[in-house]
């Protein structure tokens, strides 16, 4: 009977013990699968750097639909890295550009707005020299972006109204 008694508890401890650690080995296992699943600063540029080419180039057709669109992509993959990677390398720094480009992300939706293409050109050119700055303050001054001079999607026709699938 008391050897009963006193399984129990050891019983109890092993038992209690064995569920920490698994509890411990899963948790571990989710914030994993959570790292795994959360997209790098750099994925998230790479997708900047797709839409900052985008919205250029359905600008240069004239496909404002497709402009709309592609600001408002732009828009939230910013916003996205500012919610996953608040405080990365010069993100402190970044704050300061953000500031600095509110105004001329104003001025871009505006331009896309009255689809007037020369202030369009205008606050792109800005928008593209902020984000060099903050790559310069993050160190990463070797990644440049320059406002595009051809297309490399081939794959996405981008004027309004196609008329041959060989056109851009
Ligand atoms: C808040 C600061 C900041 C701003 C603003 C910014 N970048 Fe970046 N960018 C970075 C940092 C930091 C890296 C390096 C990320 C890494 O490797 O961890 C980077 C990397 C990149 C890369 C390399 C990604 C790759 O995998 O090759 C590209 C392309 C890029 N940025 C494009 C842009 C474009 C286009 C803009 C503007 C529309 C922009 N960035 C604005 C900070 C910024």
């Amino acid at each position: 009977m008391s050897k009963h008694f006193a399984f129990k508890p050891a019983f109890a401890v092993v038992l209690c013990a064995a569920t920490i650690v698994s509890l411990g080995n899963s948790s571990g296992a989710v914030a994993e699968d959570q790292d795994a699943a959360r997209p790098t600063l750099a994925d998230l540029m790479a997708l900047t750097q797709l839409r900052h080419y985008k919205l250029w180039y359905s600008e240069r057709m004239e496909n404002w639909k497709l402009v709309d669109y592609e600001f408002n992509q732009l828009v939230a993959t910013i916003d996205r890295i500012k919610k996953i990677y608040p405080e990365t390398h010069s993100l402190a720094q970044a704050n300061l550009i953000t500031e600095k480009t509110e105004p001329a992300m104003k001025e871009l939706r505006a331009a896309i707005q009255d689809k007037n293409n020369k202030r369009f050109e205008v606050a792109f050119n800005q928008i593209t020299d902020a984000c060099n700055q903050c790559h310069r303050a993050a160190d990463v001054d070797f990644i440049k972006v320059r406002v595009p001079w051809k297309s490399p999607y081939n794959n996405q026709m981008f004027t309004p109204n196609p008329d041959s699938r060989n056109r851009p």
